[in-house]
Order: structure tokens, then C-alpha cells, then sequence
């Protein structure tokens, strides 16, 4: 667990990853997020209607909230992991969220908003998205602050926001980051077109929100998933990370009589299964969980979890959130139910699972990937 001290311009926080207790020695914030503070300390601005957009672990939210307990802050986010890191750095720095509103990443946010500041996802087509929105309900002339390291800003970001906004330019750099000043022109932009794809073998048709994994097409992780499914009959199942809900989509046809979970920390990923769910006209029972692995699955005990666990957390490269998935895994299996997992060969994820399971079997390898089971005891 590792705390970080957020300290700029007089405003010092104490600002944790979430969940709290992970195994990384990453930090809640970095330094585009100081320059952002700095650069709207420096311009004086009002606390005005404020969105916020990606703000990893809410040090955005408790730094303006720090200088101004009043600030009226709309914050946008897809991620569960987002929502609930800065619940937990506004209370572990005594902050008040009275003022602040939260949106996921489908909802509009309000068209009152005065001031934007963002940061640059990862996922650009995500980022284009993000933009269009805004523009449907930004009026002209509202400036939006986006902040990012400065080697991920070039002609085609500061094109890419033109095109979705309005007009934009860089800043000069500090602590290798740039702030980006946009100026909304006031005119809607087209949402982005339906992205879907079939896997014609298994007669599945799926579409895709911006923001989730594989975008365009079957992951080979997931193929080498679906040429292995477990044998057995299973009733209570677990897709864990769904993305678009492939794995619990194959595993709704195997077991029609079966209640699939759905479960993923973004929006986006957890209604793409949802839209994949009912398109494909599948037979057994579907839930829906936006959530940090398993934490709220309630008194549910699955007797199989599928997984093809993420290997980084934002722009970060980590394990920890496999470890997580592997240990609430494990809680809630019923004794005697599975845990099956595909990973690339080299993550050794064999090593964590016989940890925490005492036995782990390979079912199936290839070059880069690995198939693995564990049964709860
Ligand atoms: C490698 S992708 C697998 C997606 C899909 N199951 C597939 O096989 O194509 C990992 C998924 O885990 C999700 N994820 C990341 N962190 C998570 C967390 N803390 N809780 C739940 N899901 C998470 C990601 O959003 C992503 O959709």
C-alpha cells in the first residue's frame, strides 16, 4: 500500500491507488495532474461549474475541492476503480464531496459547465468520443484543459481535438508534461458509429462501446479461451473482466440453464455485454456488475469464473489486479468450483494460483498463451 504526498502550490494531500491494499509501489497521481492545479492556480480562475474527465484516483477532485470546499465539480468517469479511489482520498483527506456530482461514461454531463479539465486517456478513439460528447452539450467559448505527458502530444491530438471541439493549442513543458487549452466552438459533433464484429464460427455478433477491450476484433487470449472452455456442467458462472462479454457469451450457450455474471470496472465494458447479451438471444439468466472484481457479487457462489485478466491499470503495467481477481476468485468459488484462466505465457500466473488454490493445472498452451485451472478445495 503506498501513499503518495501530492504537494503543489501549498495544497498537499496524501492520495492512494485503489483499492488501498494493492502490491504496487504506483502512485495515485502524476505529474499532469500538478501541472493542471498549477496551471488553474496561475490563470486565477473562479470556482466555476467545473467538469472533471479521467481523473484516476480523484486527485483533481480533492486538490480543487482543497482550495475551494464549494467548487461545484462534475465528474466524469468509466472506471469503478476511478469512482471509488477518490470516495476514498477525499475522506482520507478530510475533504467534503457535497459538491460533487458523478457521471459514468454514458451519461451527458450538464450543459451549465463553465471550465473542463481532463486527462489524456489512453484509448484514443475513447478520447475523440469524450470530445464529441462535450460538444453536445458545451456552449461556445467554454475552456477545456487537457493535460498529458508531453511525448503523447503531436499535430494529430491537437487535429483530433479541433475536429471534436474546437480549436486547441499546447502549452510549453514542465515536468514533461504539456496542458492543452481548447476553446469549444459551440457545434454538435456526430457520436461515433457502432463498432461490431461476428465471430462466425460460434454464431455471436459483437458490438463494442470506445472504451473497451479488443475493439475491433477477437482477442487471441480470448480465441485460445474459446477453443478451451471447461468441461462440465456449471449453474452459477462468473465472466470476470468481460469486456464485451465474450467468454460469458460462449459460456451462455454451453449452459443454457446456467446464470452468467457479468463483471468489469468499466461502464462501457459491463453495457457492451449487456448489448451483446440480449443481441444474440442467448437462453440463460445474465447479470450485470460495474465493479472492482468481485467485491459486491453479495452472498452469490459461482461454481465456475472465467477470466482473462488485465495486465495494467490505466497507462500502468501491473499484475496486481490478476492477484485481486485470483483471491476474490477464490472467496467466492463454492467448494469444489473452478477457476479458469487464460494468460500470456510468460506472466507465470501458475505461481500465484497454486498460491492461493494449492493446485493449479495446465489445460492447454501454445506459444504465447497458457490455459490454467484451479479448484477450490
Ligand atoms: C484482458 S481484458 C479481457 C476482456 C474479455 N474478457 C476478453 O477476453 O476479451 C481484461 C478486462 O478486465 C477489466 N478490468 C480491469 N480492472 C478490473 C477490475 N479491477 N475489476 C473488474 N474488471 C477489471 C478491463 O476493463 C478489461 O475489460
Amino acid at each position: 500500500m503506498t501513499a503518495s504526498q501530492f504537494s503543489c502550490q501549498g495544497i498537499v494531500l496524501s492520495l492512494f491507488r485503489y483499492p488501498k491494499q494493492q502490491e504496487s509501489n504506483l502512485q495515485a497521481w502524476d505529474a499532469g495532474d500538478e501541472h493542471l492545479v498549477k496551471h488553474l492556480l496561475e490563470l486565477q480562475l473562479e470556482p466555476v461549474n467545473t467538469a472533471i474527465i479521467n481523473d484516476s484516483f480523484g486527485a483533481l477532485q480533492c486538490a480543487l475541492t482543497a482550495i475551494n470546499p464549494n467548487w461545484p465539480l462534475m465528474v466524469e468517469t468509466d472506471a469503478k476503480t476511478s469512482l471509488l479511489g477518490a470516495q476514498q482520498n477525499l475522506l482520507a483527506n478530510q475533504l467534503s464531496n457535497a459538491h460533487i456530482n458523478n457521471f459514468n461514461s454514458r451519461e451527458l454531463l450538464p450543459s451549465n459547465i463553465q471550465l473542463v479539465l481532463m486527462k489524456l486517456p489512453k484509448n484514443l478513439s475513447y478520447f475523440a468520443h469524450q470530445l464529441q460528447r462535450l460538444s453536445h452539450v458545451l456552449p461556445k467559448g467554454v475552456q477545456v484543459l487537457i493535460s498529458a505527458k508531453a511525448k503523447s502530444i503531436n499535430k494529430t491530438i491537437i487535429e483530433l481535438i479541433t475536429k471534436n471541439l474546437g480549436p486547441a493549442s499546447a502549452s510549453l513543458t514542465w515536468k514533461k508534461t504539456r496542458i492543452i487549452t481548447c476553446i469549444s466552438d459551440g457545434f454538435e459533433r456526430e457520436l461515433p458509429k457502432k463498432i461490431s464484429w461476428n465471430v462466425e464460427e460460434l454464431n455471436l455478433t459483437i458490438d463494442n462501446l470506445t472504451n473497451v477491450f479488443a475493439a475491433n476484433k477477437l482477442d487471441i487470449g480470448a480465441r485460445f479461451m474459446l477453443d478451451n472452455m471447461p468441461k462440465g456442467e456449471y449453474r452459477n458462472i462468473v465472466d470476470l473482466g468481460c469486456g464485451n462479454g465474450i467468454l460469458g457469451l460462449r459460456a451462455a450457450q454451453l449452459h443454457p440453464n446456467a446464470t452468467i455474471h457479468f463483471v468489469d470496472d468499466s461502464e462501457m465494458a459491463v453495457e457492451s455485454s449487456r448489448i451483446n447479451y440480449h443481441a444474440n438471444q442467448l437462453q440463460a439468466k445474465a447479470e450485470f456488475h460495474w465493479d472492482d472484481c468481485l467485491t459486491n457479487l453479495g452472498d452469490e457462489t459461482p461454481d465456475l469464473v472465467l477470466c482473462n485478466p488485465p495486465f495494467h491499470q490505466g497507462e500502468a503495467i501491473t499484475d496486481h489486479i490478476a492477484w485481486q481477481m485470483f483471491l476474490d476468485a477464490y472467496r467466492k468459488l463454492s467448494t469444489g468450483g473452478v477457476l479458469h484462466i487464460v494468460g500470456n505465457r510468460h506472466l507465470a500466473y501458475h505461481v500465484k494460483i497454486k498460491r492461493i488454490f494449492k493446485n493449479c493445472t495446465t489445460i492447454a498452451s501454445n506459444g504465447k498463451f497458457v490455459i490454467l485451472q484451479a479448484i477450490k478445495q
